[in-house]
């Protein structure tokens, strides 16, 4: 069978289908695999009560059990979600939005294929616009979804040495420019994979950059604000007539919902809604129908702040302490873990790249994500990018000491070695 452009474009098996077959495979030769590789939430129970609450009481009135199940919903999806969550948004951020500027998507990498392809690529006036990565690390899931060549222009951060064994990226503000030909300037906040929070100064710096070079700031909340608020750090949400955010109930602990929520102006919003009839007719119900009802007893901003947060923070703790112990004789960096459940360590001057690191810590059975995917758009050579792995801190503290001991053998080995 011959594809289009567009088929090998999407099955080339390069990025992230191949890292994830990758990890899939690893865990179906290996299941007792250490897997600390993918972004799955962890189970909270207090969580996981309260979505099957809520599901519960939903599925036990026939008339809204009927509209979840049995009916299409208009292009931007249902209009009473969207109107209860303009209220929320507006009682507790004063942004003065309303339903129309909110749209329902499937999950939000399918919002951000939509998204990204109704900014960015061929314009009419011949010119090739870009998405611009202000700082990258960013989330490799981005890669691929472009639908011509050359979708990205990616920043390099700059680095703040916080200590021997701890840092942080920060946009290079002092560099920073928005292309000529950028799109929409667009970041993930907390970032997947490294933890960062930028900070309310630096995103009042990007926000002012994109405004004044009239491209709009597109805000990748999966982990962030308002829900479901894996934010360790003080951190308020803005969000403008500018803005474009993109929220997701995934890591508020349902995934397998597939539900995302875009809020922007309302032509955006207008557009994107009927970009989104045409490749999916309608918005899936179920997501939408449990938040509404976790909105109307005001547990859906909460339960980030009660249950969620928490949680993560302290298995957070928990695996940075293990690592400290594991690896103190390396020369390791922690990236600041401030949001996201990931951990991004940076092993400076690393003999060998981190995709080889990957492999040699798969065959030891410990499954982790090489660093040197999160570059979506860098043409640059940067050795940096080739010294960091990802681990996630979803799992059980057993599982990342043992983990933890594993990557400091190997790591070691990998610099004696070269010694
Ligand atoms: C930063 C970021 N954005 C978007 C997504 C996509 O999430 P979903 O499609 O489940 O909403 C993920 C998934 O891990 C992510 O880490």
């Amino acid at each position: 069978m011959q594809f289009s452009e567009f088929g090998q474009r999407l099955t080339a098996g390069s990025g992230i289908v191949s890292l994830m077959d990758d990890l899939g495979t690893a865990l179906r030769e290996n299941p007792d695999m250490l897997f600390l590789g993918g972004g799955n939430p962890a189970r909270i129970e207090a969580v996981e009560s309260l979505l099957s609450d809520a599901a519960r009481h939903v599925l036990d009135q026939p008339e809204r059990a009927h509209e979840m199940f049995g009916v299409y919903q208009s292009p931007a999806g249902d209009l009473v979600f969207r109107k209860s969550l303009a209220e929320h948004l507006n009682q507790q951020f004063e942004w003065g939005v309303g339903a129309a500027n909110i749209a329902l998507a499937n999950g939000s990498q399918s919002a951000f294929f939509t998204l990204f392809n109704l900014l960015a690529g061929r314009h009419s006036d011949g010119s090739n616009r870009q998405i611009q990565l202000p700082l990258v690390p960013e989330y490799l899931g981005y890669s691929e979804l472009g639908l011509t060549p050359d979708f990205f222009h990616a920043n390099r951060p700059s680095i703040e040495r916080l200590s021997e064994h701890e840092f942080k990226y920060h946009l290079d503000l002092d560099s920073l420019t928005v292309e000529p030909n950028s799109a929409a300037l667009c970041v993930s906040r907390p970032t997947n994979p490294t933890g960062n929070m930028i900070g309310d100064t630096e995103m009042a710096a990007l926000d002012r950059l994109a405004q004044s070079a009239a491209v709009p700031l597109i805000i990748d909340g999966a982990y962030g604000l308002p829900f479901p608020g894996i934010v360790f750090t003080e951190a308020s949400c803005r969000w403008n007539d500018n803005t474009i955010l993109v929220l997701s109930l995934s890591k508020l602990g349902f995934p397998g919902a597939r539900t995302s929520i875009v809020i922007a102006a309302e032509p955006l919003i207008e557009a994107f809604a009927k970009a989104n009839t045409v490749i999916s007719l309608a918005a899936g119900n179920i997501g939408p129908a449990v938040a509404h009802e976790l909105l109307k007893r005001e547990q859906l901003l909460a339960m980030g702040r009660q249950s969620i947060a928490p949680f993560y923070q302290q298995r957070c703790h928990q695996a940075v302490q293990v690592l400290q112990r594991a690896l103190a004789h390396l020369p390791y960096r922690l990236h600041k873990p401030e949001g996201a459940i990931f951990l991004w360590l940076w092993f400076e001057g690393l003999p060998i790249t981190s995709q080889a690191l990957y492999e040699r810590l798969k065959a030891k059975g410990v499954l982790v994500i090489a660093g040197e995917h999160f570059f979506p758009g860098l043409t640059e050579p940067w050795r940096h990018r080739y010294e960091c792995i990802r681990l996630s801190y979803a799992q059980p503290a057993d599982v990342i000491e043992r983990a933890a001991q594993i990557i400091a053998q190997e790591v070691t080995q990998v610099y004696e070695q070269d010694g």
